[in-house]
């Protein structure tokens, strides 16, 4: 990605007058804008709606947003002007006006350029064309190498070890520059030399800035690889994916995943398995809430996306969950074809074109809603296709609950339990569970394995309701995705 400072100097070489810089950093952006000017020969000047235009007439007349920038229009000198919040102006006539006068008027391609810093993407339509956008990058390794330098040289005294700064530069990835100062200085003056206090104080802050945009949700890493019965392959794949995120991975060139899509029959551990990635890679796992992006509480959706995946984006290292893609991403079936909206073109963009330390995991359960264009090949690394557990993988499942409830599970008949659920799924075996031990503890004793069996008989699964359903989605996903079971595909009713 290119440098901060190689974007403005393209856009100067560019002749570009009019530039928007996204950026929530001024503290970052303006000292960089200078130092670009000065290394072109240009004058370097700032305004706000506070204090006007820093040089040019005089500040209490040209704090009024057009009319500082009529005044620069006129102003024969060659210059960088930093207009900071111009954003909030932009839907005033007035202002836009006086924009295009600056960008095609007479004094246009002499060398004058007008960049807006703004923390928001509010570009209205008809300014498009004019305006140069920059999308400026968290800051770079090299950035937060020699910030990390800079702060440790202030506590010589640290116990914080050496050894941890490859670690800690990746961890600090994707913050904001005061984010990252801030951390630093209470690491270093934290006294802390253990390494898991250290990496949550980076983590929580992350999740602070997470927490902040209300559409995204942390999700903690409670659950563990090992606590998913079945779905042998995904597995493996996860597992032997460990450490591609790690620093000596990166160092070696290896080139991380870009994502997952797990699709399949409901209740067989897509989320589960989603959820364990956390745990397993050693990255926080945010949610993406698509109802909260469509419902319009945070402007258009198509906006809040883009500021989503910019957040994303901001904290990465990181895994983002995109649960039920079909309806996540707008995706609709009129006589049996699926209607992309524009979020999802701009999310299957994205994806090609996403920050190599995200890493999506999107899951789906209505797969026939599902385009071509998302399961083609690059898109994802791998699509795994989660079917009803065979009768070993039940009884793996049967296993992992009841170990969590009982020491001594020779009490059960395993082989039995799992012949008399053929065709339930996971999520069906663990509440019959659960529905055991309450009838156990409502009548005050340990539960047994005729409570199981009894809350068998009572319950319907899914797949005898859904049997077309099921066979449906099996016969598509067959030749689209791979299985996630080892123990694929010879099945079940
Ligand atoms: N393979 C499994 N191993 C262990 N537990 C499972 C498994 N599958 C399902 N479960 C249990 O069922 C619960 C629900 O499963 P999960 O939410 O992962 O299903 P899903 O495939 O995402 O379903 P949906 O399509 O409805 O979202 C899990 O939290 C877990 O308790
Ligand atoms: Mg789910």
């Amino acid at each position: 990605m290119a440098t901060l400072k190689t974007q403005f100097e393209k856009a100067i070489l560019g002749q570009k007058a009019l530039v928007y810089v996204l950026c929530p950093e001024e503290t970052r952006v303006l000292p960089m804008l200078e130092q670009v000017a000065s290394e072109n020969s240009l004058k370097f000047e700032t305004w706000s709606c506070v204090s006007g235009l820093s040089k040019t007439g005089k500040p209490e007349k040209t704090r009024d947003p057009a009319e500082a920038i009529r005044t620069i229009t006129e102003d024969g000198s060659k210059s960088i002007y930093a207009f900071q919040d111009l954003s909030e102006y932009l839907d005033n006539p007035e202002v836009r006006r006086a924009l295009r006068e600056f960008n095609y008027g007479k004094t246009a391609g002499t060398g004058k350029f007008l960049f807006m810093i703004s923390p928001e993407l509010k570009l209205p339509d008809n300014l498009r064309e004019e305006i140069h956008l920059i999308d400026v990058p968290p800051p770079s390794d090299d950035e937060i190498a020699e910030e990390l330098r800079r702060i440790r040289s202030k506590y010589p005294n640290t116990k914080v070890p050496e050894t941890y700064n490859d670690e800690i530069k990746i961890a600090l990835k994707g913050l904001s520059m005061a984010g990252i100062d801030s951390i630093l200085h209470r690491i270093f003056k934290s006294g802390k030399t253990e390494k898991e206090p250290i990496f949550n104080e980076i983590f929580d802050e992350k999740e602070v800035i997470i927490k902040k945009t209300g559409y995204l949700e942390f999700v903690p890493p409670r659950a563990l690889v090992s606590n998913i019965g079945g779905l042998g392959n995904l597995k493996d794949w996860l597992v032997k994916r460990e450490k591609v995120f790690s620093k000596e991975a990166i160092d070696a060139g290896i080139m991380p995943p870009k994502g997952l899509l797990i699709m399949g029959v409901s209740g067989c551990g897509k989320s589960l398995a989603v959820k364990a990635i956390s745990a397993l890679w050693k990255m926080p796992l945010f949610r993406l809430d698509m109802n909260l992006v469509f419902s319009g509480i945070y402007g258009s959706p198509e906006a809040t996306f883009h500021k989503a995946l910019q957040t994303v984006g901001a904290v990465a290292p990181v895994v983002l969950w995109i649960d039920e893609i079909e309806n996540a991403l707008g995706l609709e079936e009129e006589g049996g074809l699926t209607i992309s909206s524009h979020i999802f073109s701009s999310f299957l963009t994205w994806l090609q074109e996403k920050p190599p330390l995200i890493f999506v995991a999107a899951t789906a359960n209505k797969i026939h809603a599902l385009p071509a264009e998302i399961i083609r090949k690059g898109r994802f690394d791998q699509v795994f296709f989660v079917d009803l557990p065979d009768e070993a993988e039940r009884r793996e499942i049967f296993t992992i609950y009841l170990k969590q409830f009982c020491d001594n599970l020779d009490q059960f008949d395993l082989k039995m339990l799992s012949i008399m659920t053929n065709g339930w799924n996971g999520a069906e075996i663990a509440q019959v569970i659960s529905a055991a031990r309450t009838d156990a503890h409502y009548e005050n004793r340990p539960f047994a394995h005729g409570d199981i069996t009894l809350n068998i008989n009572n319950t319907v699964p899914l797949s005898t309701t859904m049997e077309q359903q099921i066979k449906g989605i099996r016969n598509w996903a067959m030749s689209r995705a791979t299985p996630a079971s080892k123990n694929a595909r010879i099945l079940r009713f």
